[in-house]
């Protein structure tokens, strides 16, 4: 007789964890989340221990819906309700005003909290089944790419999480857009799942979008997202040069290569042609990035998309994943 197979880890094995103080990734739309019960400081406390992540740099707090929004901020929320309606379930973050019982683990001594409702289905019963807020940061390594299935996951962060739910690939692939509106003018804080486009049609005005935020934030340190190879931006037209140039120095390079771009010579070690979609390519972003390491890749280049819709969140990504790399 063969083994039953192990229990599959279930939403309602992930909210047992959750209450005892427990970490549970769990997918969203966007990336995997890192989550732990948003109320409790031990447990938030531990987010920070496995992820390596400095403790001022403050957590979304997850909820079940909209109606939750008095609970954790306070002030005029008309705006976020109204983006709220258009914009929940998905991947929308809002910066509010917090209630004063939110603790500064969660919003790193913030007077203000971080707020969405994801989109995934798993997530939403998982919050609804809680039934309170979930603090979660993506479910990788402070700095490293964010993982956008369960095995990135697993291969990230391992033994460190109690419970793994597994909703198969995140239909996203970049995290949410993070849009402020505790000050007196609303700013986009990280480009992301939803276009700024989007958001200023609902608002009735263009917003902004700060060179360097208020509050100290890991999506808006300068390297951040990075593969373990070094990642390089190009021009579309030196690319080929750039990639034999490189392979002729004797490196492993990887290449994303831009839609319509001729084929490279096979000297180069790794190339995978990007999708023209601006939405497919945010969604293979991350694994593509993570694939191209795993081939052991020392050098990775890229070209800008056009930063239009998604490719604001793609190219903000690239540009962070390279900071700090000087030319080779
Ligand atoms: O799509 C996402 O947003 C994913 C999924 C799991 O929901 N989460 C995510 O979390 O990307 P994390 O921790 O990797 O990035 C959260 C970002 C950080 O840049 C953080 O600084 C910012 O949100 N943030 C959180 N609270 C904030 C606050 N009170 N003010 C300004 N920025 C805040
Ligand atoms: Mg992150």
């Amino acid at each position: 007789m063969t083994p039953a197979p192990p229990d599959l880890p279930t939403v309602e094995g992930a909210v047992e964890v959750l209450r005892r103080g427990g970490l549970v990734a769990f997918p969203t739309e966007t990336v995997y989340g890192l989550g732990a019960d948003a109320s409790n400081e031990a447990a938030v406390a531990r987010i920070f221990a496995v992820k390596g992540r400095p403790p001022h740099h403050p957590l979304i707090v997850h909820l079940p819906s909209a109606e939750a929004l008095e609970a954790w901020a306070r002030g005029d929320l008309a705006a976020a309700h109204r983006l709220a309606e258009r914009f929940w379930p998905g991947p929308l973050t809002l910066v509010l005003r917090r209630q004063p019982w939110v603790s500064h683990r969660v919003t790193g001594g913030a007077e203000t909290v971080a707020l969405r409702v994801p989109a995934h289905p798993l997530a939403l019963e998982l919050l609804r089944r809680f039934g309170g807020g979930i603090a979660a940061p993506s479910a990788n390594r402070f700095g490293s790419v964010s993982p956008t299935t369960a095995q990135h996951v697993r291969q990230s962060l391992g033994d460190a999480v109690d419970l793994i739910l597994d909703g198969g690939p995140c239909p996203v692939g970049v995290e949410s857009t993070i849009l402020d509106l505790s000050g007196s003018t609303p700013a986009v804080l990280r480009p992301g799942g939803v276009p700024r486009e989007e958001l200023e049609a609902v608002l009735g005005h263009a917003l902004l979008v700060p060179a360097r935020p208020n509050v100290p934030s890991p999506g808006q340190h300068p390297r951040h997202y990075s593969p373990t190879a070094t990642l390089l931006l190009v021009e579309r037209e030196s690319l080929p040069w750039e990639a034999i140039r490189l392979s002729r120095a004797g490196r492993r390079v990887g290449v994303l290569l831009p839609p319509g771009s001729p084929p490279l010579p096979g000297e180069v070690h790794a190339a995978v042609r990007l999708p023209a979609d601006l939405a497919e390519y945010a969604r293979q972003l991350y694994a593509l990035l993570i694939h191209l390491d795993e081939l052991g890749c020392q050098v990775i280049l890229a070209t800008l998309p056009p930063e239009e819709g998604l490719g604001a969140a793609i190219a903000d990504r690239l540009r962070r994943a390279a900071a700090g790399e000087a030319p080779l």
